[in-house]
C-alpha cells in the first residue's frame, strides 16, 4: 500500500475510535453536547491520535493496555479540538471557519463555544481516566495521566496560547516564538507521541527521547503552519488564510519568509527522522510509517 493510502487508512481507524468515545447527546445540557461533537465531527486530520497509535505500535512488545490505548486517543483529540474552538473565538484569532465549517461559535454562539471547549477539555479526562479497569495496568495508565495533564496546561499548550495572544500586535525575536511554539503546537504533539510510549510500557529513557523527537516536529508543524496561512488554500487547509497577518502576527513567514521558513522545517523535521533510530524500536512498519509521515509533514498542504 502506498504511503498516502496508508496514511488515510490509519487516520480514518483512529477517528473511528474517537468517535466511539464522543458523549452522548442526551439531558437538558443536550444542547451543549451537540455543539462539542459538531467541532469534533468536522474533520481535522486526526495527528494527534494517530501519534499516540503509532508510537505505541513502535515500541510495544505485546498488545498491552489497548482499551487505554483507545481512551487517551479520543482524549487527546478532545483537548486539542478544545483548544481550536477556543482559539477561533473573537477574543483570540477570530476567525469564522475551522475544519471547512463554520467555526463553533459562528455556528451555536459565543458562550456555547466557551462552555463547548470546556466541556471537551474536562470530557477528556473522565475519558481517559475510565482507563483506570481491570483491563490496563494502573501504574501505567497512572503515567499517561499525568503527561495528560500537564502538556495542555500553564506548562504546556495554555501557556504558549497565553503568551501567543498577549504579544499580538508585537514584533517578537526568534527566542520568544520558539518558546511559543514549543509550547502552544509542541506540547500537545509531545503528549500523543509520549502517551503512546508509555502505554506501550516504554522506560523514562526511552519516553524522552520520544519527547525530544516530538519537539522538533511541534516546532516543524508549527512553522508550517504559519507557511499554510500565507501560502495555502483555504478550501484545502478548512480554515482561513491570512490570520496570522490579520492579528498582526510575527510568525517564521514574517521573520525569514517563506523560502527560508520551508528550509527550517525540512531542517527540524530531518532532525525527528534520524533522533528516531535512537529507540528500542519492535515494529519495523511502524518505523517506516512514523519516518514517512514526518517528511510528509514538511510538504503538507492542509
Ligand atoms: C491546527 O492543528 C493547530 C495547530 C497546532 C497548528 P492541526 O493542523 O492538526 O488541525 P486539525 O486537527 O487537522 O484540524
Ligand atoms: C494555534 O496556532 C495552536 C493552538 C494551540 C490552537 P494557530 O492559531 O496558528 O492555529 P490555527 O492556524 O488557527 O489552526
Ligand atoms: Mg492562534
Ligand atoms: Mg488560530
Ligand atoms: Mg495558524
Amino acid at each position: 500500500m502506498d504511503f498516502m493510502t496508508l496514511l488515510d487508512k490509519k487516520a480514518q481507524t483512529a477517528q473511528d475510535t474517537v468517535y466511539s468515545l464522543l458523549p452522548k447527546e442526551e439531558g437538558l445540557q443536550k444542547g451543549i453536547i451537540e455543539a462539542m461533537n459538531y467541532s469534533m465531527r468536522s474533520g481535522g486530520k486526526r495527528l494527534r491520535p494517530l501519534f499516540i497509535q503509532e508510537f505505541y505500535n513502535l515500541l510495544s512488545k505485546e498488545n498491552i493496555n489497548e482499551d487505554a490505548l483507545r481512551r487517551f486517543m479520543a482524549a487527546i483529540e478532545m483537548i486539542h479540538t478544545y483548544s481550536l474552538v477556543h482559539d477561533d473565538l473573537p477574543a483570540m484569532d477570530d476567525d469564522e471557519l475551522r475544519r471547512g465549517m463554520p467555526t463553533t461559535h459562528v455556528k451555536f454562539g459565543y458562550a456555547a463555544a466557551i462552555l463547548a471547549g470546556d466541556g471537551l477539555l474536562n470530557y477528556a479526562y473522565e475519558v481517559a481516566s475510565e482507563s483506570f479497569n481491570e483491563k490496563n495496568d494502573i501504574q501505567t495508565v497512572a503515567r499517561a495521566i499525568k503527561i495528560l495533564a500537564k502538556k495542555p496546561g500553564i506548562s504546556g499548550m495554555l501557556g504558549g496560547q497565553a503568551v501567543d495572544v498577549e504579544n499580538d500586535d508585537k514584533t517578537l525575536d526568534e527566542q520568544t516564538l520558539n518558546f511559543i511554539y514549543e509550547l502552544k503546537t509542541g506540547a500537545l504533539l509531545e503528549a500523543s507521541m509520549m502517551i503512546g510510549a508509555v502505554l506501550a510500557g516504554a522506560d523514562d529513557s526511552q519516553v524522552e527521547k520520544v519527547e525530544k523527537i516530538a519537539s522538533y516536529v511541534g516546532m516543524a508543524f508549527q512553522i508550517q503552519d504559519d507557511i499554510l496561512d500565507v501560502t495555502g488554500d483555504a478550501k484545502e487547509i478548512g480554515k482561513p488564510v491570512n490570520s496570522d497577518e490579520k492579528n498582526n502576527k510575527t510568525t517564521y513567514v514574517t521573520l525569514y519568509g517563506v523560502d527560508k521558513a520551508s528550509q527550517i522545517v525540512a531542517s527540524l523535521s530531518n532532525k525527528a527522522v534520524n533522533l528516531l533510530d535512537e529507540l528500542d524500536v519492535v515494529n519495523r512498519d511502524s518505523y517506516e510509517f512514523i519516518k514517512e509521515l514526518f517528511i510528509y509533514l514538511i510538504h503538507r498542504n492542509k
